[in-house]
C-alpha cells in the first residue's frame, strides 16, 4: 500500500473536486490518499509519503501563485518522490496547445519538471460566479466562438474517466518503480 498526498490550489472549486476524485480512486485501489488545500497556509511537504500529485487551475493564463510557491519551496523533496502534476483549465478542453503552454510556463517558473503531467478540462460555473465574473466569462467564451453562454446553468468539461485513468496509471507506475529505485 502506498501513501499519496494530493496538494492543490483551486479558485472556484473544480480542482478541489478533481483532487477528491483522485483520492477516492487511489483509496478504492487500496492506497492511502489525502488531499491538502494549499490556499490557507505555507505548507511544506510532510515526510512519509511515497507519491505526490500536485493540482492547480488556470485563471488569466496562470496557475495559482501559491501553488507555484509551494512547488518552489518543496522542489527538492518533489524530485525525490514519485510525483505528477495536473493542470485544470478551459483550454485543456478547447485548446490543448494553450493548456500545454501554461504548464511549460509553470515548469519554467518553478524549475520543477514532473515526470507525469495531465491536462484536465475545468468548469464554467456561471451559477456560482458573482455578476462581474459571470459577464466576463460569458464574454470570453463567446469571443472564442463557443455557444456555452447560457448563464443560467453551469458547464462541466472535466472528463472523469480520464481523471480515473490518470490516477490508476500513477499508482501502477509507483508500484512498478517506487521512488528512489
Ligand atoms: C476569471 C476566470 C479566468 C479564467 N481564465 C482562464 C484562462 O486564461 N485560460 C483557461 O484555459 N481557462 C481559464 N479559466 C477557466 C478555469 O481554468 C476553469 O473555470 C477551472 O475549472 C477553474 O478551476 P478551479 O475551480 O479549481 O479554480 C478562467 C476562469 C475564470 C473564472
Amino acid at each position: 500500500m502506498a501513501k499519496i498526498l494530493i496538494p492543490y490550489g483551486t479558485t472556484e472549486g473544480q480542482t478541489a473536486r478533481i483532487a477528491d476524485y483522485i483520492s477516492d480512486v487511489l483509496q478504492a485501489h487500496g492506497h492511502e490518499a489525502e488531499t491538502l488545500d494549499l490556499k490557507h497556509a505555507d505548507h511544506d511537504l510532510p515526510d512519509g509519503y511515497d507519491g505526490v500529485i500536485v493540482g492547480a487551475s488556470i485563471h488569466a493564463g496562470k496557475h495559482e501563485g501559491y501553488v507555484a510557491d509551494f512547488v518552489r519551496r518543496n522542489r527538492e523533496a518533489l524530485e525525490k518522490l514519485h510525483a505528477a502534476l495536473f493542470s485544470v483549465s478551459m483550454s485543456a478542453d478547447a485548446d490543448p496547445e494553450e493548456a500545454q503552454k501554461y504548464v511549460a510556463e509553470f515548469e519554467d517558473a518553478t524549475g520543477w519538471r514532473p515526470a507525469k503531467v495531465a491536462l484536465f478540462g475545468g468548469a464554467l460555473l456561471y451559477t456560482e460566479y458573482g455578476f462581474l465574473k459571470r459577464m466576463l466569462m460569458k464574454k470570453i467564451v463567446s469571443s472564442q466562438g463557443s455557444t456555452d453562454t447560457d448563464t443560467g446553468r453551469d458547464y462541466i468539461y472535466t472528463e472523469w474517466d480520464g481523471v480515473r485513468r490518470f490516477a490508476e496509471e500513477f499508482v501502477a507506475d509507483l508500484e512498478r518503480k517506487p521512488a528512489g529505485e
